[in-house]
Protein backbone atom coordinates (compact mmCIF):
# COMPACT_ATOMS: atom_id res chain seq x y z
CA UNK A 1 0.00 0.00 0.00
CA UNK A 2 1.13 3.33 -0.51
CA UNK A 3 1.28 6.15 2.32
CA UNK A 4 -0.37 8.71 -1.07
CA UNK A 5 -1.56 7.77 -4.29
CA UNK A 6 -2.22 10.54 -6.96
CA UNK A 7 -4.05 9.02 -10.60
CA UNK A 8 -4.38 11.48 -13.45
CA UNK A 9 -5.66 14.20 -10.66
CA UNK A 10 -7.24 16.96 -12.52
CA UNK A 11 -8.67 20.68 -11.27
CA UNK A 12 -10.72 22.97 -13.48
CA UNK A 13 -11.52 26.22 -11.33
CA UNK A 14 -14.41 27.44 -12.98
CA UNK A 15 -15.33 31.47 -13.31
CA UNK A 16 -17.48 34.43 -15.13
CA UNK A 17 -13.70 34.90 -17.04
CA UNK A 18 -13.37 31.39 -18.56
CA UNK A 19 -11.83 27.55 -16.97
CA UNK A 20 -8.65 27.60 -15.29
CA UNK A 21 -6.86 23.88 -15.56
CA UNK A 22 -5.12 24.46 -12.38
CA UNK A 23 -4.37 20.99 -12.38
CA UNK A 24 -4.07 19.02 -15.87
CA UNK A 25 -2.73 15.87 -14.90
CA UNK A 26 -1.16 14.36 -12.17
CA UNK A 27 -0.26 10.84 -10.93
CA UNK A 28 2.42 9.71 -8.25
CA UNK A 29 2.69 7.65 -5.35
CA UNK A 30 4.67 8.17 -2.22
CA UNK A 31 6.27 5.08 -0.18
CA UNK A 32 5.47 4.92 3.34
CA UNK A 33 8.21 6.32 5.23
CA UNK A 34 9.68 8.45 2.89
CA UNK A 35 10.21 12.62 1.69
CA UNK A 36 8.63 13.04 -1.58
CA UNK A 37 8.88 16.58 -3.21
CA UNK A 38 6.69 18.14 -5.71
CA UNK A 39 8.42 20.73 -7.47
CA UNK A 40 7.46 23.20 -9.73
CA UNK A 41 7.63 26.90 -10.35
CA UNK A 42 5.06 29.64 -9.18
CA UNK A 43 1.43 28.57 -10.94
CA UNK A 44 2.39 24.85 -11.38
CA UNK A 45 -0.29 23.84 -9.57
CA UNK A 46 1.64 22.30 -6.52
CA UNK A 47 -0.86 23.81 -3.71
CA UNK A 48 -4.10 23.07 -5.49
CA UNK A 49 -2.60 19.45 -5.62
CA UNK A 50 -1.96 19.48 -2.03
CA UNK A 51 -5.23 20.74 -1.50
CA UNK A 52 -7.13 17.85 -3.68
CA UNK A 53 -5.14 15.00 -1.78
CA UNK A 54 -5.73 16.63 1.46
CA UNK A 55 -9.64 17.11 1.49
CA UNK A 56 -9.60 20.45 1.43
CA UNK A 57 -10.55 21.18 -2.08
CA UNK A 58 -12.97 18.91 -4.37
CA UNK A 59 -11.31 16.64 -7.43
CA UNK A 60 -12.45 17.52 -10.85
CA UNK A 61 -11.74 13.92 -11.93
CA UNK A 62 -9.06 11.54 -11.40
CA UNK A 63 -8.20 9.91 -7.70
CA UNK A 64 -6.59 10.33 -4.48
CA UNK A 65 -5.41 7.85 -1.71
CA UNK A 66 -4.16 8.06 1.55
CA UNK A 67 -3.26 5.20 3.10
CA UNK A 68 -5.58 3.06 0.70
CA UNK A 69 -8.59 5.70 1.19
CA UNK A 70 -10.34 7.33 -1.31
CA UNK A 71 -9.80 11.44 -0.18
CA UNK A 72 -13.26 12.23 -1.44
CA UNK A 73 -14.68 9.08 -0.35
CA UNK A 74 -13.52 8.50 2.88
CA UNK A 75 -12.61 12.04 3.85
CA UNK A 76 -13.39 12.04 7.60
CA UNK A 77 -10.71 8.47 8.05
CA UNK A 78 -8.23 10.49 5.25
CA UNK A 79 -7.86 13.65 7.83
CA UNK A 80 -7.25 12.02 11.02
CA UNK A 81 -4.40 9.92 9.43
CA UNK A 82 -2.82 13.56 7.80
CA UNK A 83 -1.38 16.60 9.07
CA UNK A 84 -1.24 19.59 7.04
CA UNK A 85 0.67 22.91 6.76
CA UNK A 86 -0.18 25.27 4.07
CA UNK A 87 1.04 28.04 2.56
CA UNK A 88 -1.01 30.57 3.41
CA UNK A 89 -1.72 29.52 7.25
CA UNK A 90 -4.43 32.40 8.91
CA UNK A 91 -2.60 32.38 12.51
CA UNK A 92 -4.06 33.34 15.06
CA UNK A 93 -1.57 35.96 15.99
CA UNK A 94 -3.25 37.21 19.41
CA UNK A 95 -2.71 33.99 20.57
CA UNK A 96 0.73 32.99 21.96
CA UNK A 97 2.04 29.68 20.82
CA UNK A 98 1.60 27.60 24.00
CA UNK A 99 -2.16 28.70 23.72
CA UNK A 100 -2.18 27.61 19.77
CA UNK A 101 -0.90 24.10 20.70
CA UNK A 102 -3.19 23.46 23.69
CA UNK A 103 -6.54 25.03 21.32
CA UNK A 104 -5.70 23.12 18.53
CA UNK A 105 -4.99 19.66 21.00
CA UNK A 106 -8.15 20.41 22.21
CA UNK A 107 -10.17 20.18 18.88
CA UNK A 108 -8.06 16.74 18.39
CA UNK A 109 -10.55 15.32 21.33
CA UNK A 110 -7.52 15.47 23.83
CA UNK A 111 -8.21 15.90 26.98
CA UNK A 112 -6.88 18.92 29.21
CA UNK A 113 -3.89 17.07 30.56
CA UNK A 114 -3.10 15.28 27.62
CA UNK A 115 -3.10 18.61 25.74
CA UNK A 116 -1.03 19.77 28.14
CA UNK A 117 1.54 17.37 27.51
CA UNK A 118 1.61 17.08 24.15
CA UNK A 119 1.99 21.08 23.91
CA UNK A 120 4.98 20.77 25.94
CA UNK A 121 6.34 18.30 23.39
CA UNK A 122 6.24 19.98 20.90
CA UNK A 123 6.99 23.24 21.98
CA UNK A 124 10.25 21.21 22.46
CA UNK A 125 10.51 19.65 19.39
CA UNK A 126 10.11 22.61 17.16
CA UNK A 127 12.54 24.58 19.44
CA UNK A 128 9.84 27.42 20.38
CA UNK A 129 9.99 26.69 24.47
CA UNK A 130 11.72 30.26 25.12
CA UNK A 131 9.23 31.90 22.61
CA UNK A 132 5.93 30.26 24.02
CA UNK A 133 4.05 32.42 26.23
CA UNK A 134 4.74 35.43 23.60
CA UNK A 135 1.92 36.07 21.21
CA UNK A 136 1.98 34.53 17.92
CA UNK A 137 2.67 38.34 16.39
CA UNK A 138 5.61 38.65 17.55
CA UNK A 139 7.44 35.47 15.78
CA UNK A 140 10.24 36.02 13.46
CA UNK A 141 9.17 34.06 9.82
CA UNK A 142 11.16 31.26 10.43
CA UNK A 143 9.48 30.41 14.42
CA UNK A 144 6.25 31.02 12.52
CA UNK A 145 6.89 28.67 9.96
CA UNK A 146 8.38 26.06 12.70
CA UNK A 147 4.95 27.20 14.61
CA UNK A 148 2.87 25.36 11.77
CA UNK A 149 4.91 22.69 11.22
CA UNK A 150 4.52 21.83 14.69
CA UNK A 151 0.91 22.61 14.72
CA UNK A 152 0.02 20.31 11.82
CA UNK A 153 1.90 17.24 14.16
CA UNK A 154 -0.51 17.43 17.18
CA UNK A 155 -2.79 14.68 16.67
CA UNK A 156 0.55 12.28 15.42
CA UNK A 157 -0.56 11.70 11.63
CA UNK A 158 1.30 9.43 9.44
CA UNK A 159 1.24 11.06 6.78
CA UNK A 160 2.35 15.31 6.74
CA UNK A 161 1.85 17.56 3.54
CA UNK A 162 3.92 20.85 3.83
CA UNK A 163 3.27 23.30 1.68
CA UNK A 164 6.32 25.42 0.57
CA UNK A 165 7.35 25.15 4.23
CA UNK A 166 10.56 27.30 3.54
CA UNK A 167 9.97 29.73 1.11
CA UNK A 168 10.77 33.25 2.09
CA UNK A 169 12.95 32.00 5.25
CA UNK A 170 16.88 32.77 5.14
CA UNK A 171 19.42 30.02 4.60
CA UNK A 172 19.84 29.52 8.76
CA UNK A 173 16.09 29.54 9.32
CA UNK A 174 15.83 27.33 6.09
CA UNK A 175 18.72 24.82 6.87
CA UNK A 176 16.56 24.02 10.94
CA UNK A 177 13.70 23.32 9.26
CA UNK A 178 15.18 20.95 6.81
CA UNK A 179 16.95 19.07 9.96
CA UNK A 180 13.27 18.87 11.91
CA UNK A 181 11.94 17.77 8.59
CA UNK A 182 14.74 15.26 8.16
CA UNK A 183 14.21 14.05 12.25
CA UNK A 184 10.03 13.03 11.18
CA UNK A 185 11.47 11.39 8.52
CA UNK A 186 13.43 8.83 11.11
CA UNK A 187 10.57 8.76 13.05
CA UNK A 188 8.53 7.35 10.50
CA UNK A 189 6.13 10.09 9.43
CA UNK A 190 5.58 10.11 5.66
CA UNK A 191 6.45 13.80 4.22
CA UNK A 192 4.77 14.95 0.88
CA UNK A 193 6.77 18.51 0.92
CA UNK A 194 6.14 21.58 -1.82
CA UNK A 195 9.63 23.56 -2.89
CA UNK A 196 10.45 26.05 -5.61
CA UNK A 197 13.88 25.38 -4.64
CA UNK A 198 15.61 22.78 -6.17
CA UNK A 199 18.75 22.63 -3.58
CA UNK A 200 15.61 21.83 -1.29
CA UNK A 201 14.13 19.08 -3.24
CA UNK A 202 17.80 17.58 -3.49
CA UNK A 203 18.40 17.78 0.28
CA UNK A 204 15.35 16.87 1.30
CA UNK A 205 13.56 14.87 -0.94
CA UNK A 206 13.97 10.76 -1.35
CA UNK A 207 12.06 11.25 -4.93
CA UNK A 208 10.94 14.20 -6.59
CA UNK A 209 8.15 15.01 -9.32
CA UNK A 210 8.67 17.79 -11.12
CA UNK A 211 5.64 19.68 -12.02
CA UNK A 212 4.60 22.93 -15.01
CA UNK A 213 1.89 23.91 -15.49
CA UNK A 214 -0.41 21.30 -13.99
CA UNK A 215 1.42 18.49 -15.53
CA UNK A 216 4.23 15.94 -14.07
CA UNK A 217 6.78 16.44 -16.53
CA UNK A 218 10.02 14.31 -14.75
CA UNK A 219 9.99 11.82 -11.62
CA UNK A 220 12.61 9.78 -9.68
CA UNK A 221 15.45 9.83 -7.21
CA UNK A 222 17.65 12.91 -7.36
CA UNK A 223 19.89 10.93 -8.67
CA UNK A 224 17.96 9.37 -11.28
CA UNK A 225 17.06 12.61 -12.66
CA UNK A 226 20.39 13.58 -12.88
CA UNK A 227 21.20 10.51 -14.63
CA UNK A 228 18.99 10.76 -17.63
CA UNK A 229 21.19 13.89 -18.33
CA UNK A 230 24.39 11.74 -18.03
CA UNK A 231 27.80 12.43 -18.69
CA UNK A 232 28.65 16.19 -17.86
CA UNK A 233 27.72 19.84 -18.79
CA UNK A 234 29.94 22.10 -20.48
CA UNK A 235 29.10 26.11 -20.23
CA UNK A 236 30.63 28.66 -22.48
CA UNK A 237 30.24 31.47 -21.40
CA UNK A 238 30.29 34.74 -24.40
CA UNK A 239 30.99 37.98 -24.27
CA UNK A 240 27.21 39.13 -25.31
CA UNK A 241 24.21 37.58 -26.27
CA UNK A 242 24.77 37.72 -30.22
CA UNK A 243 27.62 35.16 -29.99
CA UNK A 244 26.21 32.57 -27.91
CA UNK A 245 23.36 32.64 -30.01
CA UNK A 246 25.32 32.13 -33.19
CA UNK A 247 27.25 30.00 -30.92
CA UNK A 248 23.70 27.36 -30.24
CA UNK A 249 23.82 27.06 -34.34
CA UNK A 250 26.93 25.24 -34.18
CA UNK A 251 26.27 23.09 -31.72
CA UNK A 252 23.84 20.67 -31.68
CA UNK A 253 21.18 20.37 -28.48
CA UNK A 254 22.91 23.00 -26.91
CA UNK A 255 20.56 25.44 -24.34
CA UNK A 256 20.68 29.16 -24.11
CA UNK A 257 20.76 31.51 -21.13
CA UNK A 258 22.11 35.10 -22.11
CA UNK A 259 25.39 35.18 -22.83
CA UNK A 260 25.68 31.09 -21.26
CA UNK A 261 25.30 28.40 -23.85
CA UNK A 262 25.18 25.00 -22.20
CA UNK A 263 25.32 21.60 -23.49
CA UNK A 264 25.50 18.27 -22.28
CA UNK A 265 27.85 15.79 -23.53
CA UNK A 266 29.30 12.03 -22.57
CA UNK A 267 32.73 13.44 -21.72
CA UNK A 268 32.85 16.76 -20.73
CA UNK A 269 37.16 16.70 -20.50
CA UNK A 270 37.11 14.98 -23.98
CA UNK A 271 34.91 17.10 -25.77
CA UNK A 272 36.07 20.70 -24.60
CA UNK A 273 38.60 20.98 -27.01
CA UNK A 274 36.47 20.40 -30.12
CA UNK A 275 33.86 22.52 -29.83
CA UNK A 276 36.23 25.01 -29.06
CA UNK A 277 37.80 24.75 -31.97
CA UNK A 278 34.30 24.98 -33.59
CA UNK A 279 33.70 28.13 -32.41
CA UNK A 280 36.81 29.74 -32.92
CA UNK A 281 36.45 28.72 -36.74
CA UNK A 282 33.99 31.52 -36.58
CA UNK A 283 35.11 33.73 -35.06
CA UNK A 284 33.21 33.51 -31.53
CA UNK A 285 35.50 34.45 -28.55
CA UNK A 286 34.61 31.87 -25.89
CA UNK A 287 35.22 34.37 -22.13
CA UNK A 288 35.05 30.90 -19.97
CA UNK A 289 34.01 27.41 -20.53
CA UNK A 290 33.64 24.64 -17.68
CA UNK A 291 32.45 21.21 -17.34
CA UNK A 292 30.67 19.90 -14.42
CA UNK A 293 28.21 17.08 -13.49
CA UNK A 294 24.54 17.95 -13.98
CA UNK A 295 22.49 19.50 -11.68
CA UNK A 296 18.91 19.52 -10.77
CA UNK A 297 18.88 22.75 -12.21
CA UNK A 298 20.14 21.01 -15.88
CA UNK A 299 17.49 18.61 -15.08
CA UNK A 300 14.54 21.35 -14.60
CA UNK A 301 16.04 23.63 -17.62
CA UNK A 302 15.65 20.01 -20.21
CA UNK A 303 12.30 19.23 -18.73
CA UNK A 304 11.00 22.20 -18.97
CA UNK A 305 12.84 24.40 -21.26
CA UNK A 306 13.55 27.22 -18.87
CA UNK A 307 15.59 27.38 -15.21
CA UNK A 308 13.43 27.24 -11.82
CA UNK A 309 15.79 30.54 -10.55
CA UNK A 310 14.90 32.69 -12.98
CA UNK A 311 10.94 32.21 -12.79
CA UNK A 312 10.51 35.40 -11.50
CA UNK A 313 8.14 36.59 -14.62
CA UNK A 314 5.84 33.97 -14.10
CA UNK A 315 5.41 35.14 -10.15
CA UNK A 316 3.91 38.14 -11.17
CA UNK A 317 2.18 36.39 -13.90
CA UNK A 318 0.47 33.97 -11.29
CA UNK A 319 -0.20 36.20 -9.15
CA UNK A 320 -2.26 38.44 -11.34
CA UNK A 321 -4.49 36.03 -12.56
CA UNK A 322 -5.23 34.75 -9.12
CA UNK A 323 -6.44 38.80 -8.33
CA UNK A 324 -9.04 37.70 -11.12
CA UNK A 325 -10.29 35.03 -10.21
CA UNK A 326 -10.40 35.80 -6.33
N1 LIG B 1 -9.36 29.32 -6.52
C1 LIG B 1 -8.80 29.51 -7.73
N2 LIG B 1 -9.51 30.03 -8.75
C2 LIG B 1 -8.97 30.21 -9.97
N3 LIG B 1 -7.71 29.88 -10.29
C3 LIG B 1 -6.94 29.38 -9.33
C4 LIG B 1 -7.44 29.15 -7.99
N4 LIG B 1 -6.44 28.61 -7.24
C5 LIG B 1 -5.38 28.52 -8.07
N5 LIG B 1 -5.67 28.96 -9.32
C6 LIG B 1 -4.75 29.00 -10.48
O1 LIG B 1 -4.27 27.68 -10.70
C7 LIG B 1 -2.91 27.68 -11.05
C8 LIG B 1 -2.14 26.81 -10.08
O2 LIG B 1 -2.14 27.43 -8.81
P1 LIG B 1 -1.43 26.81 -7.53
O3 LIG B 1 -1.70 27.73 -6.40
O4 LIG B 1 -1.81 25.39 -7.38
O5 LIG B 1 0.11 26.89 -7.95
P2 LIG B 1 1.40 26.65 -7.06
O6 LIG B 1 2.25 25.70 -7.81
O7 LIG B 1 1.03 26.30 -5.69
O8 LIG B 1 2.10 28.09 -7.10
P3 LIG B 1 2.92 28.87 -5.94
O9 LIG B 1 4.33 28.37 -6.02
O10 LIG B 1 2.85 30.31 -6.37
O11 LIG B 1 2.28 28.62 -4.62
C9 LIG B 1 -2.48 29.13 -11.08
O12 LIG B 1 -2.56 29.58 -12.41
C10 LIG B 1 -3.50 29.82 -10.22
O13 LIG B 1 -3.68 31.16 -10.60
MG1 LIG C 1 1.35 27.15 -3.85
Amino acid sequence: MFAVEAKNLKKTFKSKDGDVEAVKDVSFHVNEGEIFSILGPNGAGKSTTILMLTTLLRVTSGKGSILGLDVEKEDKKVREKIGIALQDTGLDNLLTGRELFFTTARLWGFTKQDAETRTSELLELVGLNEAADRRVKTYSGGMKRRLDLGLSLVHKPEVLFLDEPTTGLDPGSRRVLWDEIKRLREDGVTIILTTQYLEEADELADRISIIDNGLVVAEGTPDELKAQIGGDVITFIFNNYEDSKTAKDLILNSEIEGNELRVAVENGAEKIPDLLRKLSEKNLEVTSVSASKPSLDDVFLQVTGYRLEGASDQEVDSEKELSEYE
